[in-house]
Formats: structure tokens, C-alpha cells, sequence
């Protein structure tokens, strides 16, 4: 890709881009949110068509790439979010659009075969009959790999897969990569994760506000050297934890029972306590209730037994509204859905919950300059961009859609805030700010429970863990016991916590 050009309207995501891959290799792509990775991406996966500039698959040049062009071209793509069909099973979805028919019936023996041949090659553990709600978010991954590859993919894209996934089932990303790589196969690899970068790449590709900043091999660089190429200067993520002074308990759970998605997020009892002035992390594979649990606590979800008390008082089953007037912030982990509206600007998304306070409004109207000012602090504080607050948040990267909704959270009081996920997909230096942030609401005095996928984030900031496995609680420990293999462990369900054993 040479000299690529993408606006949207005003906004020119990709300036210069530039971008080659070689035959063989794991090249990862990396810059900042908004750099214009999912973009660059996206145009050679034929998702958008270029401005200008040329892109040669194989030595050619094609023009007018469409997503079918480019998996007739050998080139794959696995979004960040999965487009799999829930209803339908794995099999089915593999094969989707591109099902090989006997007479004008589909032949799913033949298509089984030829999806089996994969599976068995890349040792994927993959279960073919089972429906897409049954599986797990590493599972689903394997499978639109499985995907790309029945429909002869040389080279496959990765946007962020890893943000999703534990350790453990990283690993076996990697191992998988790894073995496509040796046979031949070209991986882009996007990712926030400069540890994760540094494990697996041949080569790095740097881009910075919508430029090509360079490319550089692996054994020649250094995470403090990619850091600087990605914003121009250091980045300390080892934020200094501050100590808990817990005080009184803000968030009481006591023996909470609700409905699931699926059969293992149904949650089954569980009890917990959040004081003021300390972070408790909920870590667990997603899928294991977290979700659920959250929007039990947050009234999107009927509570089918059990109490919630938020500072003394009991919200049980209240509206949305109710809770958050009675003092609860909420970061919600789907940003897109329930944390914004994409149809209104950056200002108005800030004061979203807030409407009825001054310096908002005067009377009955809002009050136009002291919305923006309020819009224009916040931007820069969390490093919003663009930095306009008439920017409509539909246009967003994901990152910066992302602290939008942080920002407007942590700037209004509460007792409690609920951050789910609260920098996923989020670029480096925006987790150091997000991380201090979290640890700041903390030392105010504000009780924080945090659920996040990223046992780096829960260990860097919790006070206590409590990790989720099928809806239940499988342990707990203060930060202090915790650690990558032991937190992993339970997350997998080993280790469950019995009745009338000792939980901190
Ligand atoms: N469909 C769109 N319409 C308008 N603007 C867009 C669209 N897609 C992306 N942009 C803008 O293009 C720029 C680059 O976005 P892109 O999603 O490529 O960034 P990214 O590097 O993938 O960031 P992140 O790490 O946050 O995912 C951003 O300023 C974004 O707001
Ligand atoms: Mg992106």
C-alpha cells in the first residue's frame, strides 16, 4: 500500500499510508487511537475504497477492491467485532455465502471435510456442531480464522484480537499464528499491546495521525523506541498504586440471582462488598456473568433474588435513572449501545447525564457556552480527538469514542463508579491517563468496582480481586496474593471456592 490517501468528510484519517507485507511474516501495525490503522486496513480488505494511492496484492496493482475482490485475492480479515450469526453452528457459519452444494442441496459433509482439514492442521479445538452462543469469545476468534482460511486466505488481517482474551488463550493465538506464519501465510497483526508486539512481530509498522511513521524490525527496536515512534515521548504505564483507605462500604451484593445470555453467565448467588476509597476487579473470561452482573447492579437487568444496597440504600430492581441519582457512575462496557449516542456530538454526549445541573442550564434552556467549555476541558484532559466538541461520536475511532464516555463518567459525583472494560481498545497513552484517573475517583473517597478481561489492568489496580467463573464467584484475594498464573487458573475454573470455605 503506497501513498494511501482516505478522508471522511473533514476528517482525512489517512493522510499518507503506506504498508508492506511480506510473504511469510507476522507484521504488526500499531499507533495511537485515530492513527488510521482500522482504516488502512479496511481498504485493503475493499471495506472502503482509497482516495489515492495504489495498493499491489502479489505485484499487482488492483483498483476498485471490494471485500469480494480481496478474498479472491487470498486476503482475510478478522474485525474486532465478530460477525458471527448466533442462531446458526459453528459449521454453518464457516461456510456461510460460500456453502458447497449437491444438486441444490448444501453438502455439508463435503463442507465439514474440507473445515475438519483445517481444524486438524492448525490443532484449533473447534466444535463444529455447537451453536455460536454456546462457545467462548477464543473460540469464536479460531473460528473466523477457520473462516478466512476455507475461503483460501494468504493473508490474514487482525484488528486487536487479543483485547478480548485471556493470557492463556493469547498464547494459543500466538501458537496459532505461529504456525500459519510457517506455512507461508502473511498475518497483520493490530494491537495496543506493545508487550504482545514485541513477542510475536517480524516487523513493525509505526502510523501517527493518519502518516506512515516508519517500519522497523523486530530485533532492532524496543518498546520505549515504538512508544516514541507512536506519540513522541515515554510513556510510564507502571502507574504508582496508591493504598486503599477503605472505608465504609458503598456497594453491598448480597446473594444475587439473574437471568443469563447464555447457560454460564446465569449468576448464581453471588455476594460482594465495595467500600469507599478502594478498587475491587472483577477478572474472568468474558462470557462468565460479568456482563450480567453489571447490569443487574445497574438496573438494565431484572434481579430474579437477592438485595443491592448502594451507600445504606436498597436499589433493588430501581430504574436506571433511579440508581444513577442515587449515586452510581457507570462506564458501560459497549460503548456503541448504551455508553453514547452516536448520533449526537462529543458536548452532548458529556452532558448526556447530567442536564438538570448547572452551570447547564439556566432555567428551562441549556446553556450553550458553558456546555462547550465544560466539552473543551474534558477534551483535553482525556485527550479527546478530534478535538471539536461538535463532532458527531458515530465517527469516532474506538479509542477516542471510548474516553468520551470515561471522561463524562468520572467528572460527575457519586458513590460508586462501574467501570466495565474501561480501556479496552484504548491506545497507551490514554490507559496511563484512564489507570491515574481510576486510582484519583478512588483516593477521593468513591468506591470503584472494575471489570476488566486485562488481568495487567486488574493487577495494576485493584486493592482486591474477585474472580467470575459461570456466574459464580471462584475466589477472591487481595491484590497482594495475585498474579497472572494464579488469577488465570481460577478464571478457567480450577481452584473453585467452596461452600464455608474462607472468602476474603
Ligand atoms: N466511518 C467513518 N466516518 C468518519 N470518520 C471515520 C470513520 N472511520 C474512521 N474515521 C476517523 O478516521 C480516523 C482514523 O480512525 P481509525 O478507526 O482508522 O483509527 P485506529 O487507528 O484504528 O484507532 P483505534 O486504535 O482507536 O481503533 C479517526 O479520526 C476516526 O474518527
Ligand atoms: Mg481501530
Amino acid at each position: 500500500m503506497c501513498g494511501i490517501q482516505k478522508c471522511f468528510g473533514e476528517v482525512k484519517a489517512v493522510r499518507n499510508g503506506n504498508f508492506n507485507l511480506k510473504k511469510g511474516e507476522i507484521h504488526s501495525l500499531i499507533g495511537e487511537n485515530g492513527a488510521g490503522k482500522s482504516t488502512m486496513m479496511k481498504m485493503l480488505y475493499g471495506m472502503y475504497a482509497i482516495d489515492a494511492g495504489e495498493i499491489k496484492v502479489g505485484g499487482q496493482v488492483v483498483e476498485h477492491l471490494t471485500p469480494k475482490i480481496a478474498i479472491d485475492r487470498g486476503i482475510g480479515m478478522v474485525h474486532q467485532e465478530f460477525m458471527l450469526v448466533n442462531e446458526l453452528t459453528v459449521l454453518e457459519n464457516i461456510i456461510l455465502g460460500f456453502e458447497p452444494r449437491k444438486g441444490i442441496t448444501i453438502d455439508f459433509e463435503k463442507a465439514r471435510e474440507n473445515v475438519q482439514k483445517y481444524i486438524d492442521q492448525y490443532q484449533m479445538d473447534i466444535q463444529l456442531n455447537k451453536k455460536i452462543n454456546q462457545i467462548t469469545v477464543g473460540e469464536a476468534q479460531r473460528v473466523e480464522i477457520i473462516k478466512t482460511l476455507t475461503r483460501g486466505a494468504e493473508i490474514i488481517i487482525l484488528d486487536e484480537p487479543t483485547a478480548v482474551l485471556t493470557p492463556q488463550e493469547a498464547r494459543r493465538l500466538f501458537e496459532i499464528l505461529e504456525n500459519l506464519k510457517q506455512d507461508g501465510k502473511s498475518i497483520v497483526f493490530i494491537s495496543h499491546k506493545l508487550n504482545e508486539v514485541m513477542q510475536i512481530s517480524d516487523r513493525i509498522s509505526v502510523m501517527r495521525q493518519g502518516e506512515y511513521i516508519g517500519t522497523v524490525k523486530k530485533e532492532d527496536t524496543s518498546p520505549v523506541q515504538l512508544t516514541k515512534m507512536m506519540i513522541g515521548r515515554e510513556v510510564f504505564l507502571n502507574i504508582e498504586h496508591k493504598k486503599a483507605k477503605a472505608g465504609v462500604p458503598v456497594l453491598k451484593v448480597e446473594e444475587l440471582w439473574t437471568s443469563g445470555e447464555k447457560e454460564i453467565s446465569k449468576i448464581r448467588g453471588i455476594s460482594l462488598e465495595v467500600k469507599s476509597g478502594e478498587i475491587v476487579g472483577i477478572a474472568g473470561i468474558d462470557g462468565n456473568g460479568q456482563s450480567e452482573f453489571i447490569e443487574a447492579l445497574t438496573g438494565l437487568r431484572k434481579i430474579e433474588k437477592g438485595k443491592v444496597f448502594l451507600d445504606g440504600k436498597d436499589i433493588t430492581n430501581l430504574s436506571v435513572k433511579k440508581i444513577r441519582k442515587a449515586g452510581m457512575n457507570h462506564i458501560p462496557e459497549d460503548r456503541n449501545t448504551r455508553g453514547l449516542n452516536r448520533s449526537l456530538s462529543i458536548k452532548e454526549n458529556l452532558i448526556a447525564v447530567q442536564l438538570d445541573k448547572k452551570p447547564f442550564s439556566k432555567g428551562i434552556l441549556l446553556n450553550e457556552s458553558g456546555i462547550t467549555e465544560h466539552a473543551k476541558e474534558l477534551i483535553k484532559k482525556f485527550d479527546i480527538r478530534p478535538q471539536n466538541p461538535d463532532t458527531i461520536t458515530q465517527s469516532m475511532s474506538g479509542g477516542n469514542a471510548q474516553k468520551v464516555v470515561v471522561a463524562r463518567e468520572v467528572s460527575v459525583a457519586g458513590k460508586l463508579l462501574i467501570a466495565s472494560q474501561p480501556t479496552r481498545g484504548v491506545d497507551i497513552g490514554a490507559i496511563e491517563s484512564i489507570r491515574s484517573i481510576l486510582q484519583d475517583v478512588k483516593t477521593k473517597g468513591l468506591g470503584v468496582l472494575l471489570v476488566s478481561a486485562d488481568l495487567e489492568e486488574i493487577l495494576s489496580l485493584s486493592d482486591r480481586i474477585v474472580v467470575m467463573h459461570e456466574g459464580e464467584i471462584a475466589g477472591s484475594m487481595y491484590a497482594e496474593e495475585a498474579n497472572e498464573e494464579n488469577l488465570g487458573l481460577l478464571m478457567m475454573g480450577g481452584n473453585k471456592v467452596r461452600e464455608g470455605e474462607e472468602k476474603h
